[in-house]
């Protein structure tokens, strides 16, 4: 990434930093979720652009968390998304980011506790890596950490990265294979649907 762009996200970083001052918790959530985004990113040999926006994300991708918390006294995963792109946005602007920059930006804040419908890398991306730092910081156990892993994870290095870190095994096996049959199947009968073999 050229100089500028990684100039422009120390300071994004900074902003984050200040923005949640006096709560060292959620600065090294965000510290976190950036490093690993920024390491899945490269892993799947991001586009410089694309990596920009994601890294970009990762920082600010909480920030609804406070808005959140003085309106209306709780930051859970909705009030997060629906506080966060405004804030985001304003913090954007005053660091010059491009016009398309934050607009993706901020779409991905506004979603980035939304799991059925993640189509694009820059946001499987950001979803993968705030989860391995979730699993972590929620103390979820191991053996839903695979599950929800299998579900949602995608990417080939998130994958690596969570079986890594947390000792358990993501690769699509055979046994996974068979469940998704198996609920395929399921899923046809249930539509009454007869496919011929
Ligand atoms: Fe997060």
């Amino acid at each position: 990434m050229d100089k500028k762009k990684r100039e422009k996200l120390e300071q994004l970083y900074w902003k984050m930093t200040e923005w949640f001052a006096g709560d060292p918790k959620r600065i090294q959530h965000f510290v976190k979720v950036h490093s690993f985004a920024e390491l899945i990113g490269k892993g799947e040999q991001m586009e410089e652009q694309e990596q920009f926006v994601l890294e970009g994300a990762a920082l600010v991708h909480d920030i609804g968390i406070r808005p959140g918390e003085e309106k209306y006294g709780r930051c859970d995963g909705k009030i997060q998304e629906q506080e966060g792109p405004a804030a985001a946005e304003k913090l954007l602007k005053e660091l010059e980011f491009a016009p398309e920059e934050i607009e993706r930006i901020t779409w991905l804040v506004g979603h980035h506790h939304t799991y059925d419908n993640i189509a694009e890398r820059d946001y499987q991306i950001l979803v993968e890596a705030d989860f391995l730092v979730n699993y972590y910081e929620d103390g979820i156990e191991k053996d839903k950490i695979q599950k929800s892993c299998r579900k949602i994870f995608r990417t080939e290095t998130g994958i690596r990265l969570c079986e890594t870190m947390y000792g358990v095994t993501i690769k699509i096996s055979e046994t996974w294979a068979q469940d998704n049959i198996r609920e395929m199947e399921e899923f046809i009968e249930s539509q009454g649907i007869y496919i011929r073999q």
